[in-house]
């Protein structure tokens, strides 16, 4: 079967100028689970869907080997880090971030997220106004290096929140948004290098925790990670924690547009928390699609691809596809008491088996911040959402926010 095309030479930039919807509105147009477009000259076979999802995480048909873009490791995951990895590499490093996210792991940073938001709350003033972004960014700064044991001086801070969340900002951007990443990782390499040398050369402990982890890890011949690349991987703890920032405004946001669960919240049960938190992973717009390549040739649903095709699979669009989930464009947290979740219908941090591919190992250490965070904004900070602002969500950047950042006033 011939996988319908997207007519004209090249959609590069359509998919800057139509960002999160690009791939849905070609699904839409050729009413089809599977299209076929051309960006940056390069054919992309594109998909959406459960089973999409679970051919893409089928590691004996595809490899990520050259499917990630240079300038994304070049800003967003670092050169050479777990994300471009395969086979006995991959697996043994993967082992190495999932070790970190036991149940004593993830309640430590459920009571740091909680504290590090009371000790930021008590430098606010009643009547000031914050800008919840900068200051989540802020405090899950704090939170990711005292989880990781990465010692951070308090005047550091703002400029490692920044340039931390500049790395995930990068991952659209062209131009100067681009250059800012590049910066932002040369200046974060550099400082987690210093620290990783004063932790090897014995300066200070971090016992049993992420930066000890990866300083010490051996890989498959015995040999030590360099300091380079353990610097990568140690950053793929520090920014995607400091990345939760934006689940938090979207939290926030989520809280103001329905109000209703402001009180549904306060002295809610984890489980409720946890629907709530995963309905803002699901509706909003965070991780647009991953890329990969085929290894082989093979058929799938009768469409033929060949070894060497790109594959795109939508990810936010599989987390709206109405096969999958009822009234899909309604924020609606009890949907998870009855809609099943499996290893491939819900990823918006990927999808199948985090231990055998490339899922996401941090998807509990997300679920705990953002339930810490949610029942402090209910329970204990007395705010209101300030009215003259934008809040309005740009669908066409990515990664995106509310234009505003959400800003609050203390009361
Ligand atoms: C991989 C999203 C939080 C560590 C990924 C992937 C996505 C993602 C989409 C790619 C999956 C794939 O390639 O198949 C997110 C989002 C987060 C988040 C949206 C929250 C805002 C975290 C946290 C950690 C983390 C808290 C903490 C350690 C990683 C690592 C990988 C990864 C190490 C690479 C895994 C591999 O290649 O095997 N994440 N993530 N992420 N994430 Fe997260």
């Amino acid at each position: 079967m011939q996988i319908p095309a997207d007519k004209g030479l090249d959609h590069t930039f359509q998919l800057l100028t139509e960002g999160y919807c690009f791939l849905h509105n070609r699904f839409d147009k050729y009413n089809s689970e599977i299209i076929e477009t051309t960006l940056l000259g390069k054919k992309m076979i594109c998909m959406v869907g459960r089973d999409a999802v679970e051919l893409f995480y089928d590691s004996s048909r595809f490899t990520r080997i050259g499917a990630i873009p240079k300038r994304v490791q070049k800003t967003l995951f670092g050169e050479n880090g777990i994300q471009t990895m395969e086979g006995k590499q991959h697996s043994a490093l993967k082992h190495l971030f999932l070790s970190m996210m036991s149940e004593e792991g993830l309640q430590y940073i459920h009571k740091l997220t909680v504290e590090q938001w009371n000790a930021q709350a008590s430098k606010w003033n009643k009547g000031e106004r914050i800008i919840l972004f900068d200051e989540a960014e802020e405090v899950l700064c704090r939170v990711a290096c005292i989880w990781a044991g990465v010692p951070l001086k308090e005047c550091e801070v703002s400029k490692r929140a920044y340039d931390l969340g500049a790395l995930i900002d990068a991952l659209g951007g062209v131009g100067p948004r681009y250059q800012e990443g590049r910066k932002a990782r040369k200046r974060t390499e550099d400082w987690i290098k210093n620290i990783l040398s004063e932790f090897r050369n014995g300066q200070f402990k971090s016992v049993g925790k992420a930066i000890e982890k990866i300083a010490t890890y051996k890989d498959a011949n015995g040999k030590l990670l360099d300091l380079q690349s353990a610097a990568v991987e140690l950053i793929n703890v520090l920014r995607p924690i400091v990345a939760v920032a934006r689940f938090v405004v979207f939290s926030a946001l989520a809280l103001h547009d329905h109000p209703e669960y402001e009180d549904k919240l306060s002295n809610a049960t984890d489980s409720e928390l946890e629907m709530f938190a995963q309905e803002v992973r699901r509706y909003y717009p965070f991780a647009p699609f991953l890329g990969a390549k085929a290894r082989t040739d093979f058929e799938w649903k009768g469409y033929s691809f060949h070894e060497g095709d790109t594959v795109l699979i939508d990810l936010y669009g599989t987390n709206h596809d109405p096969t999958i989930w009822q009234s899909p464009n309604e924020f609606k947290p009890e949907r998870f008491i009855d809609e099943k979740i499996d290893l491939y219908n819900f990823v918006p941090q990927g999808g199948g088996d985090p231990a055998r591919g490339h899922r996401c190992p941090g998807e509990g250490l997300t679920l705990s911040i953002m339930k810490a965070t949610l029942s402090f904004l209910v329970n204990d900070l007395d705010y209101v959402v300030v009215k003259d602002q934008d809040l309005s969500i740009n669908f066409v950047r990515m990664p995106t926010l509310p234009a505003s950042r959400m800003v609050l006033e203390i009361r």
